[in-house]
């Protein structure tokens, strides 16, 4: 028999509809459209600004929109991850709110926190229970709401972040397409730099953590940048390397949208046409877990049957990876 491989079959995504500028942050901190531009390639970003809405909204309305591409039921679904840190509450988790606003009724879950590797690393997860045999449908989202925990008064973060993600439908594949290829790694020695200070058991939250503004997202920027650079393009030429790609079979390269001079970076190293970088930080900015589902959401169209595809990611953690995907599908 030959071996199962995990494809993606689906995918589906979701963006909210408000958008914040850097016009608009020109008007909340002290910076500007250049500044922001030139050092991110940021120029706009999503807000869930809807009163009661929360990351599972946003994952219901991708993960109807899989379904409704592939025209399966949501009582299908065998396993559904949701990669998040801004689940819609501290527990239960994000996916067992998903599965119970879907109807799927069969399906067992669980939320996987890797910040902004969450979900590559969800996706290799899922990948392990197709490859067993033991699921033939697994749903995978990259979801966050960055809005829920950004200060919008630091100009160190507010202008990198926004809210979206999307979702995959991974089922097995007999023909060699799928997921070939995976390196994850992590160091939490890294988390001193990029962290939520309060609101987990460490320090929960009191009027003090509050008024410190320590539930917001605390980010050592250039600390950061250079360890992302370092690590994703590590990451991305190992997994090149170990299974014989050359620049020209790869094409195209996924990577997390944190910042447009990490991913040049990256994209330098591995030795990629600019035409292979796939990028859309300029209208999401970054979104954490959302930003290779989103990746996968604008560019599915363009993508054939048999395309070689690269994803890296780096984030909180720090997380980083790379995987490597033989895409299985002409949409
Ligand atoms: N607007 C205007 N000026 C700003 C600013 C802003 N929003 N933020 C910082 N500055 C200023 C700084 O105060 C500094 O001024 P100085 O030279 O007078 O001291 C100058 O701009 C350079 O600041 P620096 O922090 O060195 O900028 P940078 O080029 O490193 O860019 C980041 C900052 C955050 C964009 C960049 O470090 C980054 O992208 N880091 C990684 C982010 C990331 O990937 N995070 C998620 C991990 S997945």
């Amino acid at each position: 028999m030959s071996k199962i491989t995990a494809a993606i079959t689906a995918i589906g995504g979701y963006v909210p509809e408000t958008k914040l500028t850097n016009f608009d942050l020109e008007k909340l901190v002290d910076t500007n459209d250049e500044w922001i531009t030139s050092r991110t390639g940021i120029k706009e970003r999503r807000i869930l600004r809807e009163p009661g809405k929360a990351t599972s909204d946003m994952a219901v309305a991708a993960v109807n929109e899989l379904l409704k591409k592939r025209g399966i039921s949501a009582e299908e679904i065998d396993l559904l991850i949701v990669a998040t840190i801004t689940g819609d509450l501290v527990f239960p988790s994000c996916a067992n709110i998903v599965c119970d606003k879907i109807g799927a009724k069969n399906a067992w879950g669980f939320d996987l926190a890797a910040a902004c590797s969450g979900f590559l690393y969800a996706l290799d997860t899922g990948a392990k229970f197709i490859e067993s045999g033991k699921h033939k449908k697994v749903v995978v989202c990259g979801f966050d709401k960055m809005s829920a925990i950004i200060d919008y008064t630091d100009r160190n973060t507010c202008i990198i972040f926004g809210d979206g993600g999307g979702a995959v439908l991974l089922e097995p594949n007999e023909e060699g397409y799928g997921i070939i290829d995976s390196i994850l790694k992590s160091d939490g020695s890294g988390r001193e730099f990029l962290h939520q200070k309060a609101g987990g058991s460490l320090k929960p939250p009191t009027h003090e953590t509050i008024d410190a503004r320590e539930h917001y997202v605390y980010q050592e920027g250039k600390t950061v940048f250079k360890y992302a650079t370092t690590n994703m393009a590590d990451v991305s030429t190992q997994i090149m390397e170990r299974n014989n790609l050359t620049p020209d079979d790869v094409d195209y390269l996924l990577a997390h949208q944190a910042n447009k001079r990490i991913i040049d970076y990256t994209a330098e190293k591995m030795n990629l046409a600019p035409e292979k970088v796939l990028m859309n930080i300029e209208k999401y900015g970054n979104t954490t877990s959302g930003t290779l589902p989103l990746l996968f959401w604008d560019f599915e169209k363009q993508f054939k049957k048999g395309d070689n595809l690269i994803l890296a990611t780096f984030g909180g953690g720090f997380t980083w990876g790379s995987i490597y995907i033989k895409w299985a599908y002409n949409s």
